[in-house]
């Protein structure tokens, strides 16, 4: 059996374990990560990408901001469309000058692959069979197999980061009578296209209530754009051809976006499905969980990937306070402080979520409700503050 050392060990190289790993590293603490897929089948996955600047500040703290500066597309403001109506939500007046970035995971996580690899960082692709043990000791250590070994593998280690996303193993770790889980699953999915074509609105994030359902017009580039539409979990990809799903996004819009539609053939079309979803607590002895492993929000308010990047923020200041100070303030608060602003932008997405769909058991007076609240949400400066202040995200500090 071959034995590693490190001080954390990170399961999981999507954004939340590479983004630690890379803070980590900065801070002068050795880490190793351990993904279950390949690279490739890693930077395969299409996901969200909007960014709150807490979350581009962290990649450049990372040392790998120049993607995002030089890829990223900024955005002042969102649109809502319902009633064959688009009104602009001003989110950068309305919160005093903050932004958001349009910049793709699929960018995000290859940035951060590739910083690893080139300051030849250990990462071991394609392990199998992953065990965590002792996490409720001083010296717990993670054990795996990979494809090319039959023989077990160990990394020991101070700590362990689960960071291996909702169908991970590390949450499955906290014992069953310490763990709480909430969950909501909506009645409805996301058919999410990529094309390369030029977003119909490059400037503005458009999400759309409609009497056919959500729909939502975002984009990765000036030259590649992602839509969404509301469908049925019931659907399948292959219900929906390019042109129907052109068709139906255009439906969904205000005449004037539906004109200005520049469609083309997808490269990319999959269903999601949504949910709110929160475990608690996110640590249990010397094992850490960060981003999906212990959270999941329906992707209307784009609150996952920059979820994933604050708990990893305040994971990272952890073990550094740790292993300056000997002292565990910061890693026995991790849980609860993280938990604040998850609750917040779980909220903050289930009500986005909750006004801009079409729910199959909420006709009648639910309709009436949400149109209520979409006219006076237009309307009131205070509410579209409200909005803005959350899509851009709280500040860290908001909590203190
Ligand atoms: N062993 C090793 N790796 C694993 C295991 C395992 N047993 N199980 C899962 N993984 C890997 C997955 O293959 C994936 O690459 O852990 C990684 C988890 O990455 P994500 O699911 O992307 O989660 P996270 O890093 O928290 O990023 C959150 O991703 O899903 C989106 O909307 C979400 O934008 C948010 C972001
Ligand atoms: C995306 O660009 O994929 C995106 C943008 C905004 C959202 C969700 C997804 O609310």
């Amino acid at each position: 059996m071959t034995t590693l050392k490190t001080q954390v060990a990170i399961v999981g190289a999507g954004p939340a374990g590479l983004l630690l790993g890379a803070l980590l590293h900065r801070a002068g603490i050795a880490n190793i990560i351990i993904e279950r897929q390949s690279p490739e089948y890693v930077l395969s996955r299409i996901r969200a990408g909007i960014l709150e600047q807490v979350s581009v500040d962290l990649l450049h703290e990372a040392g790998v901001g120049s993607g995002v500066s030089d890829g990223g597309i900024v955005h002042h403001s969102i649109d809502l469309v319902f009633k064959n109506t688009r009104h602009p939500i001003e989110v950068t007046h309305l919160t005093g000058g903050k932004v958001v970035t349009a910049y793709g995971q699929t960018e995000l996580t290859r940035d951060l692959m590739e910083q690893r690899s080139a300051l030849g960082l250990t990462s071991i692709y394609q392990v199998i069979e992953v065990d965590l043990h002792g996490i409720d000791g001083t010296q717990p250590s993670v054990s795996y197999k990979t494809t090319d070994h039959s023989e077990r593998q160990t990394i020991e280690c101070d700590f362990v980061a689960g960071c291996d996303g909702f169908h991970g193993v590390a949450r499955q770790h906290i014992p069953k009578n310490i763990l709480q889980e909430f969950e909501r699953v909506y009645p409805f999915g996301w058919l999410g296209v990529l094309a390369d074509v030029p977003p119909v609105s490059p400037h503005a994030i458009v999400y759309a209530n409609s009497e056919r359902g959500f729909a939502l017009c975002s984009m990765r580039s000036l030259t590649r754009s992602r839509y969404y539409v509301q469908c049925p979990m019931s659907d399948q990809v292959s219900d929906w051809s390019d042109d129907r799903f052109w068709d139906e996004l255009k439906r969904r819009l205000d005449p004037e976006l539906a004109e200005k539609m520049v469609t083309g053939p997808s490269i990319e079309k999959s269903i999601a499905p949504l949910r709110s979803y929160v475990a608690e607590p996110m640590r249990h002895g010397r094992l850490f969980l960060a981003g999906d492993a212990c959270h999941i929000v329906p992707p209307t308010g784009a609150k996952g990937l920059n979820l994933a990047a604050t708990d990893v923020k305040y994971l990272s200041q952890a073990f550094i306070d740790y292993y300056r100070t000997q002292k565990t303030l910061g890693i026995d608060e991790y849980s609860a402080k993280c938990l604040k602003r998850i609750w917040k932008a779980e909220r903050f997405s289930w009500w986005l979520t909750s006004l801009m769909h079409r729910f199959p058991d909420t006709a009648g007076f639910g309709q009436k409700i949400q149109e209520a609240e979409l006219e006076y949400l237009v309307k009131s400066e205070s509410l579209s503050r409200s909005l803005a202040e959350n899509y851009v995200g709280l500040p860290l500090d908001f909590d203190q």
